[in-house]
């Protein structure tokens, strides 16, 4: 279907509509997008409320609205209401997935070079603790994931395949539904990070049929910070091992027993900052309004123009490969370090990040990069916006 196109007159709105856009140039969405100003309007009227009529009282009146969140979230990724479990962050979301499998001494744990920190540091965990091995697949030459090669390294101890989609510091893509396929074929559990995905590129469950996917608000979706969910298949659930209950999580409790609720807002706990939650939930409505899949589009003909404007600046060095690219630009400046470039930038009210080696250690290091220039751009930017940023960077 064919998408339409974002108009000038729509951009103008968005921007109208998010009062940062007026303050500086943020090319730091895959840090922490700028939110609708709808959105922080909804967290600060929530707070007031609950100072004036007390926290329990208040999440009375909005017990609607919030309940509503799931099935948002659930339209968003393709989901059912009851595969959703609110959390505070994608590291949350994916902790939770991951440390319920239960893992035992020889089983396999396959991923890609482009995980992110949390994630391996938590696969490390298990090889020490457990004796777990793990596979990495890395990208080939042109800095595409080799799927045969990913096909061929699956064995009878193969436990987990687990990716990240968009990676912190570099504007390749992992393919996810087609790891999805491979997964299915052999019977593996499939755990997927789209921390980077979920409102900047469409994010079908079904279609990638993963088992897990983790996700956090205040990236690409503006969502409020201290926000994210955690999706878990339904027929899963029940495999996930609770390393935490509560009374909301198990509401079934006799001194014989206790039942888990069925559905995964069992991996939740019942205290949750309740303004923020709806701040999510505003954040996700108004992705939906404008559909992601424009959203996509733009960020995706934004990325491109800023690469190839970024590759006609001598001294500046565009890390990006790989046939699928993201909204995530990275570059280096010759003889200037990263945090010096997002330092100048700054000055100039440009907001830029700098990728650490950490984030996405097995890439970074295979490519001896010890950090980069991150600029992500999101669809609330300009092409005037990337032409300031060319003619700073040109000027450094
Ligand atoms: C790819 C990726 N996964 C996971 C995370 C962790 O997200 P959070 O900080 O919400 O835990 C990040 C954060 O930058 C990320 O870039």
């Amino acid at each position: 279907m064919q998408i339409k196109t974002i108009t000038e007159q729509e951009i103008q709105q968005y921007r109208a509509e998010t009062r940062g856009t007026a303050e500086r140039i943020h090319f730091n969405n895959a840090g922490s997008a700028l939110p609708p100003d709808v959105v922080v309007e909804t967290v600060v009227n929530y707070l007031n409320e609950e100072a004036v009529f007390g926290g329990y009282e208040t999440e009375f009146k909005y017990s609607a609205e919030l309940d509503n969140i799931y099935p948002l979230i659930a339209r968003l990724i393709n989901a059912n209401d009851d595969e959703i479990a609110l959390v505070e962050n994608a590291s949350t979301a994916w902790g939770i997935a991951f440390n319920g499998i239960s893992f035992k001494k020889g089983d396999v744990i396959i991923t890609s070079e482009m995980e992110y920190v949390t994630n391996l540091i938590s696969f490390l965990n298990v090889q020490q603790s457990q004796g777990v091995e793990l596979k990495v697949i890395a990208n080939d030459e042109q800095g595409n994931f080799p799927l045969h090669e990913l096909e061929a390294a699956i064995s009878p101890q193969t436990k987990l395949i687990a990716v990240t989609h968009i990676p912190s510091t570099a504007g390749g893509m992992i393919p996810i539904v087609e790891i999805g396929k491979i997964a299915r074929r052999h019977n593996i559990l499939y755990l997927v990070d789209a921390c980077q995905s979920a409102g900047q590129i469409p994010v079908d469950v079904r279609e990638i049929d993963c088992d897990m996917l983790s996700v956090t608000g205040r990236k690409y979706l503006r969502a409020p910070r201290g926000t994210g969910f955690l999706y878990v298949r339904k027929a899963v659930q029940d495999k996930l091992k609770l390393f935490f209950m509560d009374g909301f999580s198990a509401p079934s409790v006799s001194m014989e027993a206790y039942r888990p609720r069925d559905d995964a807002r069992r991996f939740e706990l019942y205290e949750k900052n309740r303004a923020l939650t709806l701040g999510l939930g505003k954040a996700v409505e108004y992705a939906l309004d404008i559909g992601v899949d424009r959203i996509w589009q733009r960020i995706q003909y934004l990325a491109d123009l800023l690469r190839s404007q970024l590759q006609n600046i001598d001294g500046i060095t565009v890390h990006d490969i790989g046939d699928q690219k993201c909204g995530i630009v990275t570059f280096s400046v010759k003889g200037i370090d990263s945090a010096a470039v997002k330092n100048k930038l700054g000055e100039k009210h440009i907001n830029v990040s700098v990728g650490k080696a950490i984030s996405t250690r097995i890439y970074m290091d295979k490519n001896h990069l010890s950090s980069i220039v991150r600029a992500s751009v999101h669809y609330y930017n300009t092409e005037e916006e990337l032409q300031q940023l060319c003619t700073e960077l040109a000027a450094l």
